[in-house]
């Protein structure tokens, strides 16, 4: 069923809510493995309900989830875990008197080839300096953009299909900006396993387009626009924000 051309997600005509109060509405996206997705749009429009919906965490009134090819039906954030599905929340939301190191490690409990994890956190240190000079250091005492790279990395050294990515640039310098998004790209394009599917939440647009295949722009839980990278400069974004 997973051949190279099945999206790794599908989103039909996804409404989603809570309790009572829909807040996303007929939303239909397809990412494939390698791809990111980029979803933007201004505070309340529906971003971070969009991957809450995805692992279940607000509900579905209509549409469907598919994933690997097949509905996601009965879906919990425990279960989207054991699917290889990772969520990097916005606010990171790492352990915050845990090291670097051990936040990592976090992210590969639930892998079968345990045996491989210490050498995959080794390579992940190795690759990503930020990383290595936080390996050691507590997540309390870490900057915002260093706990991001932290938090990213413990998300891909769960092996993910595909991972929800929140508002990754928030509050951080410009600097590691480029560094988070770097990231990001090398996620969806790892070599080693075939590459993930990516859907990234972000308001920073120019980043976003920096690594995003295609785009979608929610506003008021439905989407105004959505296309490939190359349809919209970060300037006609820009403007259909302000509507
Ligand atoms: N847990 C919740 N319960 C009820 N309403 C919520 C909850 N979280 C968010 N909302 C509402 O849903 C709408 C979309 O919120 P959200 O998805 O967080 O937007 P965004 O991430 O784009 O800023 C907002 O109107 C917000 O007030
Ligand atoms: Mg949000």
């Amino acid at each position: 069923m997973s051949g190279a051309d099945v999206p790794v997600l599908e989103l039909e005509r996804l409404s989603l809510a809570y309790g009572e109060t829909v807040v996303v509405r007929d939303v239909s996206l397809k990412v494939r493995a390698g791809e990111v997705y980029a979803v933007m749009g201004p505070n309340g429009a529906g971003k971070t309900t969009l991957l809450n919906g995805i692992v279940g965490m607000a509900s579905r009134v209509e549409g469907r989830i598919v994933f690997d090819g097949e509905p996601l039906e009965r879906i919990n954030p425990q279960r989207a875990a054991k699917r290889r599905i990772a969520y990097v929340p916005q606010g990171r939301q790492l352990f915050p008197y845990a090291s670097g190191r051990m936040n990592l490690w976090s992210g590969g409990y639930g892998r079968r080839d345990r045996g491989r994890l210490e050498k995959d956190i080794d390579d992940f240190i190795a690759a990503w300096p930020v990383a290595a000079r936080v390996a050691k250091r507590n997540a309390e005492v870490m900057s915002g953009g260093e706990q991001q790279v932290i938090a990213i990395g413990r998300g891909a050294l769960s092996k993910p299909r595909l991972m929800l990515i929140d508002e990754p640039s928030l509050g951080l310098a410009p600097i590691l900006v480029q560094e988070v998004f770097k990231l990001i790209a090398d996620v969806a394009s790892d070599a080693s396993h075939a590459g993930a599917a990516v859907v990234l939440v972000e308001q920073n647009v120019e980043a976003a387009l920096s690594v995003a295949d295609h785009v979608c722009i929610l506003s008021g839980g439905q989407v105004v626009h959505q296309g490939a990278r190359g349809d919209l400069t970060a300037a006609d974004i820009g403007d259909m924000y302000l509507h």
